[in-house]
């Protein structure tokens, strides 16, 4: 019934590393990671900002172009296991060398790699460079730098993720001018922790994606606009309901918007934090909704026409 071949457009890099892949590279680099995990051995967080917190904190361990080669290996290993046969990572130059532009390019040339293996073995992929909002608007210009000068076969795209209480979107404009002069695709994490007047400050910045956005439910006269600009939205329900944005999948308004019209997507954001994987999020959407073929047909050609690639290889995910 669920088809097995599946797009994923909302993949944090660092996010999809498994608590086992941290664990055992801290353990060659002798780094203690106290308050990451819990007894269990899973990432553990209170709320949103500790789980900022703590995927930081997760994220330190990985101190080279080579750590996030293997992670990128791990990580397209564990999307071919899911069915997906393309995914796009948000990955940012805050987390590979500090926003330097020479230091990015070399975790990009290693990256590249890893993901030039993975196509090999599958699963095709791109990059979407990500600022992180509570870092602010002006460490965001050098990442967008970084993009722009990279922008390529591989980096596609341009994201801001991060704490979305901070500040506008419509903060990082020059940040997303320089991205779409330079190319990019771009979409935006809003209506996740602040609701409908967070999307249209990403709208306002021209994106053609939303992460998540689900928060626009809570106004029809957007989710009107939403459907009729064919805006896409990036929506993660599982990462949702672990965060606390929704009590549990039947009020996730996932299926609302896609009744509305709205082009909606389903990915996984951070899998392990979530304990989830996309099998499951497609299944409890089956569960819960009756979602099936028909549904997941149209969510991963929406996918295919939002996906930040070449129309050949939109061609063949169609
Ligand atoms: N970075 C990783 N996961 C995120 C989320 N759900 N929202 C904002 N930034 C993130
Ligand atoms: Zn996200």
């Amino acid at each position: 019934m669920i088809p097995m071949k599946k797009i994923e457009l909302h993949l944090h890099l660092e996010g999809a590393a498994p608590p086992d892949f941290i664990r055992s590279i801290a353990a060659e680099k002798r780094i203690d990671l106290s308050g990451v995990f819990d007894a269990q051995g899973h990432y553990s967080y209170s709320d949103f900002d500790d789980f900022l917190r703590c995927y930081d904190d997760a994220t330190s361990v990985l101190k080279t172009p080579r750590d996030y080669a293997r992670l990128l290996t791990e990580v397209l290993a564990q999307s071919a296991e899911e069915g997906v046969i393309y995914t796009e990572l948000f990955v940012s130059p805050e987390f590979c060398g500090g926003g330097d532009l020479q230091a990015w390019r070399d975790y990009l040339a290693a990256m590249t790699e890893a993901a030039e293996a993975g196509r090999a073995q599958g699963v095709d992929s791109r990059a979407i460079v990500t600022p992180l909002r509570h870092l602010g608007h002006e460490r965001a210009r050098k990442t967008a730098i970084c993009a722009a000068e990279t922008a390529g076969d591989w980096v596609t795209g341009f994201g801001l993720a991060g704490q979305e209480t901070n500040g506008k979107a419509t903060d990082y404009q020059w940040s997303f001018d320089c991205a779409r002069e330079a190319g990019l695709g771009l979409t935006c994490h809003a209506g996740e922790w602040v609701g409908p007047e967070s999307v249209r400050q990403a709208l306002d910045l021209g994106v053609s994606r939303i992460g998540h956005g689900v928060r626009a439910i809570e106004d029809p006269a957007l989710v009107r606009e939403l459907a009729q600009r064919e805006i896409t939205l990036e929506v993660n329900p599982g990462s949702n309901i672990a965060l606390g944005v929704y009590p549990d999948l039947a009020s996730h308004p996932i299926a609302r918007l896609a009744d509305a019209g709205v082009r909606v997507t389903v990915s996984t954001d951070d899998p392990p934090f979530f304990h989830t994987t996309l099998r499951q999020e497609y299944d409890r959407l089956a569960e819960t909704f009756g979602w099936g073929d028909t549904e997941f047909v149209q969510i991963n050609r929406w996918a295919a026409e939002a996906a930040f690639c070449d129309e050949a290889t939109r061609d063949r995910l169609r």
